[in-house]
């Protein structure tokens, strides 16, 4: 059976953190992987998640099948967080999915059912898995311009010269925010304009929420979500609870659909339903639980965003102090726009052989086309690595 397969391809991320476990320098610093870091370089529980999961082990009674819709309450919750009542509840419709990656494989699923080999355009660059699952669900991948490698800022003329061309039966994947890998994010105008266009060539947005919270603050970051939800008749939306609940491998997303009306909305679920029976059956509850019981809790859910704001506050820190000390040793602004991006990542336009250099003779740890993961700088060992990165940049 097996001799007709070909070794596949690991996401290079995976290797990556193979390496740098493997590496032996004590000095080594990990930009690479996407998760956040505390100072002592951990990935930590957040305090509120622990109650959560304590109340969960203390009050649950059973551990039966919770239907493939999943938790509906966590559902209305994420919702509600997401959208803050912007749109009629009667045109929402949603699954849980298994993570972010879960959620936007249903809401592609139904996409490449709706529209059969249809395109689907996706930011260049954008985070990999993108592209296998629109293919895996039977779209055809194009792609818009995003970043000017030059200023690492939105090209914005040029993706809109391509958002612009686009046709009814075409589907647009939007970042909700905190671009990945690029840290440049569309401004609120921007995001006007975006939707503006979109309302006149009815092109379908697709967005993909994985970092709420963790740019300007939940309301500030969801505005481009919210202004397509609110003003387009149709879209969908994948909630990851990943990042800002800390929840990795619990498996937390939400797959939110948007349909024109509560009848369309009713077909939409049924096929988001039909996908999930038809593929893991049923999605994992601990996390949406763990995300339930914090959201419906008033002082659980205050606890979840002051650290969520504490992790978002030190992030963008982290940010300023690595772009003043680039400044202070170099007299020049080339890496100001660290400062600027917000998120987790910021694209630090570096060749590929620089980030081998940095791997190898410094042990500085990033992805190949440049990644960084702000969480991971040591903030004790800031002018450090800003040597490492202005030596490596030549
Ligand atoms: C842009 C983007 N979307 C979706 C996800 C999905 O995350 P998860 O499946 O771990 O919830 C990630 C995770 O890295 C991401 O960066």
């Amino acid at each position: 059976m097996f001799e007709t397969l070909q070794k596949a391809t690991l996401d290079k991320i995976f290797v990556l953190m193979a390496e740098y476990a493997a590496d032996p320098r004590t000095n080594k610093i990990d930009l690479g992987v996407g998760v956040y870091k505390d100072p002592q370089n951990n990935t930590p529980i957040m305090t509120a998640v622990k109650k959560a999961e304590q109340r969960i082990l203390d009050t649950a009674k059973t551990k039966t099948y919770k239907g493939v819709v999943g938790n509906k309450e966590f559902s209305q919750a994420i919702v509600d967080l997401t959208l803050g009542g912007t749109v009629d509840a009667a045109r929402i419709r949603c699954v849980n999915g298994n993570g972010g990656t879960g959620a936007l494989m249903n809401l592609l699923f139904v996409l490449g059912r709706a529209r059969p080999k249809g395109r689907i355009f996706i930011s260049d660059p954008t985070w990999p898995n993108h592209i296998p699952l629109a293919e895996n669900a039977n779209l055809t991948v194009s792609s818009y311009p995003y970043f000017d490698a030059a200023t690492r800022k939105v090209d914005f003329d040029a993706m809109m010269r391509v958002i612009d061309s686009l046709g009814s039966d075409d589907i647009v994947l939007l970042h909700g925010c905190c671009h990945n890998p690029t840290g440049a994010n569309l401004t609120h105008e921007q995001w006007d304009i975006v939707v503006a266009s979109l309302k006149r060539t009815g092109a379908f947005p697709l967005v993909d929420l994985a970092y709420l919270g963790f740019g300007d603050g939940i309301d500030e970051d969801a505005y481009g979500t919210r202004k397509v939800a609110s003003e387009l008749p149709e879209c969908m939306i994948a909630f990851s609870a990943s990042k800002n609940f800390g929840l990795y491998r619990e498996r937390a997303g939400v797959s939110i659909a948007i349909a024109k009306d509560s009848a369309t909305a009713d077909i939409v679920s049924s096929q988001m339903q039909n996908v999930i029976r038809g593929t893991i059956s049923q999605t994992p509850d601990h996390g949406a639980e763990v995300v339930r019981v914090i959201l419906e809790d008033k002082e659980l859910r205050a606890e979840w965003a002051a650290e969520l704001k504490g992790m978002r506050e030190r992030m963008k820190r982290l940010r300023v102090k690595l772009a003043d000390a680039i400044r202070r040793k170099s007299n020049s602004k080339d890496f100001d726009f660290i400062a600027e991006h917000s998120g987790m990542f910021s694209l630090l336009g570096l060749p590929g052989d620089v980030v081998q250099k940095l791997k190898t003779e410094d042990g500085v740890y990033m992805i190949n086309d440049s990644r960084i993961n702000v969480a991971g700088i040591p903030e004790d060992r800031v002018d450090e690595l800003a040597d490492y990165l202005l030596r490596a940049a030549g």
